[in-house]
């Protein structure tokens, strides 16, 4: 709980002259390992951090939302009978996206007006849109009467990105924000759903986002065209090896080999980066299990080395900022997280050190890029949900 629910209460009283009678809350993540797997039907190990998005709510009439968003400053009203875009204020899409999807499964929709608040930092790799959507889907879900049972949640959320949005992602952000477990890490098969909730807690040792402070620009045209890539590594593998498969999570490294010749160079490495990543996943996932700090850094290291040679999704200012926290005492390992192309990185640190670590990280960054970075230190938080008002 990160946002102060008296402070967001007074603020919506403020703006719409009534009292909410409905708070909902979804959180933002860090991925500790297994990037870029999900929409190869691989494997991930997210964690759910002390950031949210935050919608405070109250029942209307009328069959509309009339929002603020309070980050923003920002008032907007959506039809909930008309599921249209709305690119001056591209934050009402997320909940239109949502009321869309529950559209198409018949759920019934009920209007309101609602605040949005929350303090996931936007655009940073720490899925802010996730969460807003996790938060949109119990609004509805509270103000309809209804649930959206299992991994369907995620799943619908999952839908606004690829159907409304245009973006392929994956399911994780999604995953974990509605399933997270406070103490717990989510080890995820992106295939079948199936997950395991992994105590987050190492002898002396804890994970440290820090922000790189750049979002490149065309982020979702590169992100995207990786989806492509892989996808065209698959049809590759299918039509030199005659072997069945839908998803790289379908082919192993001998496979991979073995086609290489007809594979153009990008799309090669590409697969490379997810074949390796979905062994280094489960992996990291057993030496979190075991509290192995050392193993688990490792993995972390190699995982970044991978994304930057062969997924080519780092940038210089990712590539600086893991670099000084591999040099720096007490580290067990640093990768960049999230979609990449700016944004966060994830460092396993000893506590002892761990002061000295955050200050010499911000420290030397900027001495380095010239930029301001933020370092965060976050517990594993629960997945989205309701609270009393
Ligand atoms: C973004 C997407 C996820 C996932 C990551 C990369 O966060 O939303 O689905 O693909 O990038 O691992």
């Amino acid at each position: 709980m990160s946002i102060d629910r008296n402070e967001a209460v007074s603020r919506f009283t403020r703006h719409f002259g009534a009292v909410p009678t409905i708070g909902v809350r979804a959180p933002g993540r860090v991925n500790v390992i297994g990037e870029h797997t999900d929409y190869n039907h691989g494997f991930v190990l997210p964690m759910a951090i002390e950031r949210e998005t935050v919608i405070l709510a109250r029942p209307i009439g009328t069959p509309a939302i009339r929002a603020y968003a309070a980050n923003f400053d920002r008032a907007a009203e959506a039809p909930l009978d008309r599921f249209e875009r709305h690119p001056g204020e591209p934050w009402l899409d997320y909940i239109v996206g949502v009321a869309r999807e529950l559209a198409l499964l018949d759920r019934p929709l009920h209007g309101a007006e609602i605040m949005i608040l929350g303090d996931v930092p936007v655009g940073c790799g720490l899925s802010s849109s996730a969460s807003l959507e996790m938060a949109a889907l119990c609004l509805f879900e509270r103000l309809g009467g209804f649930t959206i049972e299992g991994p369907e949640a995620p799943r619908l959320g999952q839908r606004v990105e690829n159907n409304f949005l245009g973006l392929k992602t994956g399911i994780m952000d999604q995953f974990i924000s509605r399933m997270g477990q406070a103490g717990h890490v989510l080890f995820l098969d992106c295939r079948s759903f199936d997950y395991d909730l992994v105590p987050a807690s190492f002898d002396g040792a804890c994970f440290v986002v820090a922000n790189t402070g750049v979002s490149r620009g065309l982020t979702a045209s590169k992100y995207n065209e990786r989806v492509a890539q892989c996808r065209e590594a698959v049809e590759g593998m299918r039509s030199t090896l005659g072997k069945e498969g839908t998803h790289l999570r379908d082919f192993t490294m001998e496979d991979l080999e073995a086609a290489r010749h007809a594979l153009a160079d990008a799309a090669y490495r590409r697969a490379r980066h997810v074949v390796t990543e979905d062994a280094r996943t489960r992996a990291a996932c057993d030496a979190l299990r075991a509290g192995d700090a050392v193993e688990l850094g490792r993995l972390m290291n190699a995982s970044d080395e991978s994304l930057r040679r062969d997924y080519e999704v780092t940038c210089p200012e990712l590539d600086a900022m893991t670099e000084i926290a591999r040099g720096l005492t007490g580290c067990f390992g640093s990768r960049m997280t999230g979609a990449g192309f700016g944004g966060c990185t994830v460092s396993l640190a000893g506590l002892t050190d761990l002061e000295p670590f955050m200050a010499a990280l911000a420290r030397e960054y900027q001495a380095r890029t010239g930029l301001q970075c933020d370092v965060i230190v976050s517990g594993a938080a629960d997945g989205a949900g309701a609270f009393p008002l």
